[in-house]
This record gives C-alpha cells, sequence and structure tokens, in this order.
C-alpha cells in the first residue's frame, strides 16, 4: 500500500468549516476554485463535536463537510479527530490526562496530551476511528486517512510505569540481561524484581531535566518505550480504520522531532507525511534535509507535505510573514525533494483562542484579493500545469546522510564530554555541505541498504549497532567513501561503552585511534588547517570537542593550530579496499565541514551544476524514464547561471538550452523537463 491515488499533486489543506457558521462554506469553495484547491483536510480536532459524550456519536457535522466538498469536486484526507481530548472524557476519565516529568498530574487542558497507556484513551480513540472509518470508508471524497495529529511527548503515570515494565521484559527476557543493559551495578542499581523500575523522571533518575540522568540504559530504554507506546494508539487507530476500509493512513510528522523515533514507525505508515514549519527565514539546506529525512522513512517513496504556513505562525515569540515569493520557493522545494501533496495548515483563519492570528489562506474577512490568496493561487496554477508529471519522482541520490534517533538521544543524553554538544546542528551542517554542493542526498536510517550510494556520511554516529560497521567497510572496500565523526563508535545497542580502542568497532575503516577527547567551552575554537592535494588549503575552526587522534595507517588531512594537541591530527583520510573512509575528530565549522565533503564529492564526480552559486540549489527527480531538474534560487540577490540541460520549464513552458545564461531573481524556481530522458512510461 503506499500513497492515495490522485491525478495530481493534491493542493489545499486543513479545513475546520465546523468552526464557522455553514453559510460561510460556499464563499470557501469558491475562493478554493479561484486557487485550484482540490484536497481538504477535514475533522482533526472534531472530537468534542464527533463524539459529545460517551454514549453519543454525532458525525453530521462532518458528513455535510464532506458531502459538500464532494459536490464541489474536491477530495478529503479524513482525520479520525483524536488529537485533541473532548472536556467530558477528561473529567469523567482523569487517567487520561498525562504526568508530566516532574511527576504532576495534568488535568484538562491543550491537546496532544492524552496518556498513551490509559485504556479508556486507547479504547475511546481507537472506537472514534473506527466510527468515522465506518462512516466515511465509502464516501466519495474520501482518498486517504490522517490519524491523531503531530503525535509527541510524553507521559510517566503510574499505568506508563507498569507498561514500562511490560515493554522491558519484552525486550530483555530476563532482569540478569536488564542490569546488563543498563550496567545497573553502578551506583547498586541491581534490580532483583521488574516491580523495583520505575520511569526515569525528576523524581528518580533526572536531576537538571530531560537529558541528565544518572543511567543512560534506562533513560534511553524509556526514549524508545514511549516512541513505541503512541506508536501502539496509532495502530489501534489505524486497525479500527482497516476494519472498514483500505485507503492509505497517514499520521502527520515533524520532520527532525526528537522525542520519537520516526524510523521505528515508517513501516506502520502507508505514506508518510510532515508538517513545515521552519526555525527561521534562513532554513533552506535545513528545510532539504528534513525532507529528505521523510522521503528516507519509506524507502525513497514520495510523501505529502501536510502542513506548512500560508504565511505566519502564531506560536513563536516574533512570527514573520512568508516574504513575496518564499510561499512558492518552499513548496516547491518540498516538490523537489519528494513532496507529492502541497498542504497547509490552514484554509481558514481561527477566529479566537492560539492560532487566531495563524496564517491562513482566507484571512477573517474571507478576501481573495490579499498578497497571501494571490501567491497561493498562483501556485495552485503552477501546480496544475504540471498534471500528473511530477507525482511518484523518485530521487536519484548517491550520497547517503545517517540518521539515527539513538545515537541523538545517546549523545544529547551523555554526561561528557561536552553538554554543549547536540546532534541535529551537527547533521545540519554536513547535510549543508552536502546541500551547496548540489548532490542529491538521501537521509536514511542506518538499517538502510548501502550498496547503491557512492558516499555515506555517518556524523556522530554514537552508537553502532548491529551488522553496520561491515556495511560501511562494504562502501568503501567497493571503492565507495565513508565519512564519520568525532563521537562515533563509541557504544552498542544497550549505551554501553565498546571495550576496545575508540572508534570502536569503526577503528578499522578509518584506521586511527584516539586517544583522549578534549572538550572546550561554546564560542571557543582551535583552528583546523585542511590540506589536500590539489586542493585549496583552508583553515576552519574547530570548537566544543576535539578528539586526539592517533593515525594508524590513516593519512593526516586536517590538523590542530592551539593546544598542547597543536600540530596533531584532526582529520584523516584512509584509503580502504577501493575506496576510502574519512575521520573528521572534532566539530568543524561549515567552512572546514565544506571543505572535507567537497574533496569527497570530488572525488566522485557528485558536485552540482550550480555548486558554486550562492543560494541556488538543485535537485532532480525522476519518474517514468522522466527526469525533472529543479532550480531554486533561496538567496537575496539576483544572480545569473548557465543552464546545464536542455528542458522545458514546466511553470512557465519557456524552452531551456544547454550554456544559456539564465537571469534568476529571488525566489525564482525553474521546474525543468529535461529533453530526451526516454519516453513517459
Ligand atoms: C501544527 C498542528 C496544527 C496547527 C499548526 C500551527 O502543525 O498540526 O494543528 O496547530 O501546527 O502552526
Ligand atoms: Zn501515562
Amino acid at each position: 500500500m503506499s500513497l492515495p491515488r490522485t491525478s495530481r499533486l493534491p493542493y489545499g489543506g486543513d479545513y475546520n468549516p465546523e468552526q464557522w457558521p455553514e453559510e460561510v462554506w460556499a464563499a470557501d469553495h469558491a475562493a478554493f476554485d479561484l486557487a485550484r484547491i482540490d484536497t481538504l483536510t477535514v475533522g482533526v480536532f472534531a472530537w468534542s463535536l464527533t463524539q459529545p459524550d460517551e454514549d453519543t456519536y454525532d458525525l453530521t457535522v462532518l458528513e455535510r463537510i464532506l458531502d459538500r466538498a464532494h459536490a464541489e469536486g474536491r477530495q478529503v484526507c479524513l482525520a479520525t479527530g483524536t488529537g485533541a481530548l473532548p472536556p467530558w472524557l477528561a473529567h469523567r476519565h482523569p487517567e487520561v490526562n498525562r504526568t508530566d516529568f516532574e511527576g504532576r498530574r495534568h488535568v484538562y487542558g491543550q491537546r496532544h496530551n492524552a496518556c498513551p497507556s490509559s485504556p479508556v484513551y486507547r479504547r475511546s480513540a481507537a472506537a472514534l476511528a473506527g466510527r468515522v472509518a465506518a462512516a466515511f470508508a465509502d464516501h466519495p471524497a474520501v482518498i486517504a486517512w490522517h490519524v491523531n495529529n503531530e503525535y509527541g511527548g510524553a507521559c510517566y503515570c503510574d499505568v506508563c510505569a507498569a507498561e514500562f515494565r511490560v515493554w522491558l521484559r519484552e525486550r530483555y527476557g530476563t532482569l540478569d540481561r536488564l542490569n546488563d543493559a543498563w550496567n545497573a551495578t553502578f551506583w547498586s542499581h541491581r534490580f532483583s524484581d521488574w516491580e523495583q523500575v520505575v520511569p526515569p523522571n525528576a523524581l528518580s533518575e533526572h536531576w537538571r531535566g530531560p537529558n541528565h540522568t544518572a543511567f543512560q540504559g534506562i533513560t534511553l530504554d524509556y526514549l524508545r518505550f514511549t516512541s513505541d507506546n503512541l506508536l501502539r494508539t496509532f495502530r489501534e487507530e489505524k486497525a479500527a480504520i482497516r476494519e472498514h476500509s483500505d485507503l492509505p493512513v497517514t499520521t502527520n510528522f515533524m520532520g527532525m522531532y526528537r522525542p520519537i523515533d520516526y524510523h521505528r514507525w515508517a513501516e506502520h505508515l502507508d505514506f508518510a507525511s510532515w508538517d513545515n514549519y521552519p526555525p527561521d527565514e534562513r532554513s533552506a539546506s535545513r528545510m532539504a534535509l528534513t525532507h529528505a529525512l521523510m522521503r528516507g522513512l519509506k524507502g525513497g517513496q514520495p510523501f505529502w507535505l501536510m502542513e506548512q504556513t500560508p504565511s505566519v505562525t502564531a506560536s513563536r515569540d516574533v512570527n514573520p510573514v512568508k516574504r513575496p515569493g518564499v510561499l512558492g520557493l518552499w513548496s516547491w522545494q518540498a516538490v523537489a525533494h519528494g513532496a507529492d501533496a502541497v498542504l497547509y495548515f490552514q484554509m481558514r483563519q481561527s477566529r479566537g483562542a492560539c492560532e487566531k492570528y495563524h496564517g491562513a489562506v482566507l484571512g477573517h474577512a474571507g478576501r481573495t484579493d490579499t498578497r497571501v490568496f494571490t501567491e497561493t493561487a498562483r501556485l495552485g496554477a503552477e501546480l496544475e500545469r504540471t498534471g500528473d508529471r511530477l507525482l511518484g519522482g523518485r530521487t536519484p541520490a548517491r550520497v547517503a546522510l545517517l540518521f539515527d534517533w539513538d545515537s541523538w538521544w545517546a549523545v544529547e543524553i551523555s554526561d561528557g564530554p561536552n553538554r554543549h554538544l547536540a546532534y541535529p546542528p551537527v547533521l545540519i551542517s554536513y547535510h549543508r555541505a552536502l546541500w551547496e554542493a548540489g548532490a542529491q542526498v538521501d537521509v536514511v536510517p542506518v538499517t538502510a541498504d548501502l550498496t547503491g550510494y557512492d558516499v555515506v556520511v555517518a556524523p556522530l554516529l554514537h552508537m553502532v549497532k548491529g551488522d553496520l560497521a561491515t556495511r560501511l567497510e562494504q562502501v568503501a572496500e567497493r571503492g565507495g567513501t565513508v565519512v564519520t565523526t568525532v563521537l562515533s563508535g563509541r557504544v552498542d545497542e544497550d549505551d554501553n561503552a565498546f571495550l576496545t580502542d575508540v572508534p570502536g568497532p569503526l577503528a578499522r575503516l578509518v584506521g586511527v585511534r584516539v586517544d583522549e577527547t578534549d572538550a572546550r567551552p561554546p564560542g571557543e575554537t582551535n583552528p583546523v588547517r585542511l590540506v589536500a592535494d590539489g586542493a585549496p588549503e583552508v583553515v576552519g575552526a574547530a570548537s566544543l570537542v576535539h578528539d586526539l587522534v592517533l593515525p594508524e595507517g590513516a593519512a593526516v588531512v586536517g590538523t590542530y593550530g592551539s593546544d598542547f594537541y597543536a600540530g596533531t591530527a584532526a582529520v584523516t583520510r584512509h584509503g580502504f579496499g577501493a575506496g576510502e573512509a574519512w575521520y573528521v575528530g572534532t566539530v568543524l565549522d561549515q567552512a572546514g565541514t565544506d571543505w572535507v565533503l567537497r574533496r569527497v564529492l570530488e572525488r566522485h564526480g557528485l558536485v552540482g551544476p550550480f555548486a558554486d552559486v550562492p543560494g541556488v540549489e538543485h535537485a532532480v527527480r525522476e519518474v517514468g524514464g522522466r527526469r525533472y531538474e529543479f532550480v531554486l534560487h533561496h538567496g537575496d540577490a539576483a544572480v545569473e547561471v548557465t543552464a546545464h540541460v536542455d528542458g522545458t520549464d514546466l511553470l512557465t513552458g519557456e524552452r531551456v538550452a544547454v550554456g544559456q545564461r539564465l537571469h534568476l531573481e529571488p525566489t525564482r524556481v525553474l521546474v525543468l523537463e529535461v529533453d530526451g530522458a526516454g519516453a513517459g512510461g
């Protein structure tokens, strides 16, 4: 089972007309026509209407919304509506409310906060999902199911504690194995009865917040358990839907979201979808990374961009509008990286509560002559013009970036070497170097098949599980290049150190031994001089953690410039089989990281056509023998580039020929259908 069947890239988004009078619905649909909006996500927060009390379901409002959508020629992604609890449920069964990290049982309020272990919650959510599915499985507007909303958070109540013990028993079988995994003899923690295990929170192992734990093993397992426990509620809703419908099921993810291991969820979704709310206006490379991460969830299958704001968010301290053209630029960027739908939150602005100033396609007055609506409509026309051509397109990537929630958690909950080291910034910086160079990059789990890649980049690969070390060696052996960094190869699946030299199972591949790891305060840097044949020499700034690297077969490429280890190796390259492996023993700044990855990509001829043009992104999708080259200009100033293919821009119909000078204003997008890439099929 894969994506919903559509005749073109679905365009539209969250639509909650149950929040306003029915007289307004006609105006909504008239506006949607103008903007070529064909898809609505309905019912995401409707629980208090669809089930007004424990014994009563009332789906009439959903029915009216769906009927109207169908009559207007629109398709619907129908939500189960379980993301926010109705007050009666929390009042009657207080145990559906979560207990927080400090051990406080919450009372009714907000959303996304049900205890995932609560039998009442689980039963009620699955029952509602079943009712909704039974009622609308055959409704002609419905093309997909949207379970719950943005799963996340954690609960530390007694029911969760009991479920955690069940989860541990399944994972470890015996207490001996558990004690071993948690290295429990340290600080006299040997458990002699499962009942002695309690969730790790502020009342138990943690003393300064979620990242400061006395026992990494139990904290790591609680993170894994929480992810699995939320997944169980998703699966229960999905199973309830499946009793009535075979349509594809998804839930909207949040990109690089730490609390949930999306890799462990992925197989249970029919297709991935996610909500893109970048932290700032300078996030182009970060968004490319996140799109690729979501595309990597299901082996490169396209995903849906389930939400993005057409203009502003409301939840940040400062909520800037999207500048002219940015709505289109970022939407096309999503498509360039594998989105098979472009959807917004939301279609019409809420009248009250915390999202009344959140952006929407239609504002409170419902005007269609606003800047936001005009840009929405322009994009709708462009998407319509591309027809079904881009649907199902795949990214032909030769580079893989490994992303691993276990390593993320393990690095950030570690005591030592440096609390200021976080996982995403390092991944973002390595990805950015690849992105700036114009490489097509897959972002994949550590379990992915690596045989199709020339280059595998694995920053902060703290935890090495299963046969990963061997599979990385095979990449180099057959001529590929592996890049890894400081704090890689340190711990096994239980977060216990390898009883060998660092970097443990990766040592043979990278040909070095780490004697010590120094940590320095944020802001302090150590210059690293990077030198390689034929490449311009660069001095990068290293920070936070510095391995004292002893080459054991590897060649020194970069050396520290200061401290007692001045002149010693910071970056190395090791010939291995027909290929090579790089070890970057520190956190390099962007210039240093760019330099390393440029050398790697050059070796494989993977530097893209616009690598040296600041702000210009190049992404490729292929489908049915056709090739699409996306050129997207994220920079602030107009640039001139030279066309690298013959083709037709799907957005304007203009012809482009190799060698032609192209003038790109900021936010300009070209979607080039390349000539002669083969007939469709
Ligand atoms: C999330 C939610 C939406 C809405 C938006 C606002 O993505 O899923 O319901 O709250 O944020 O940005
Ligand atoms: Zn709980």
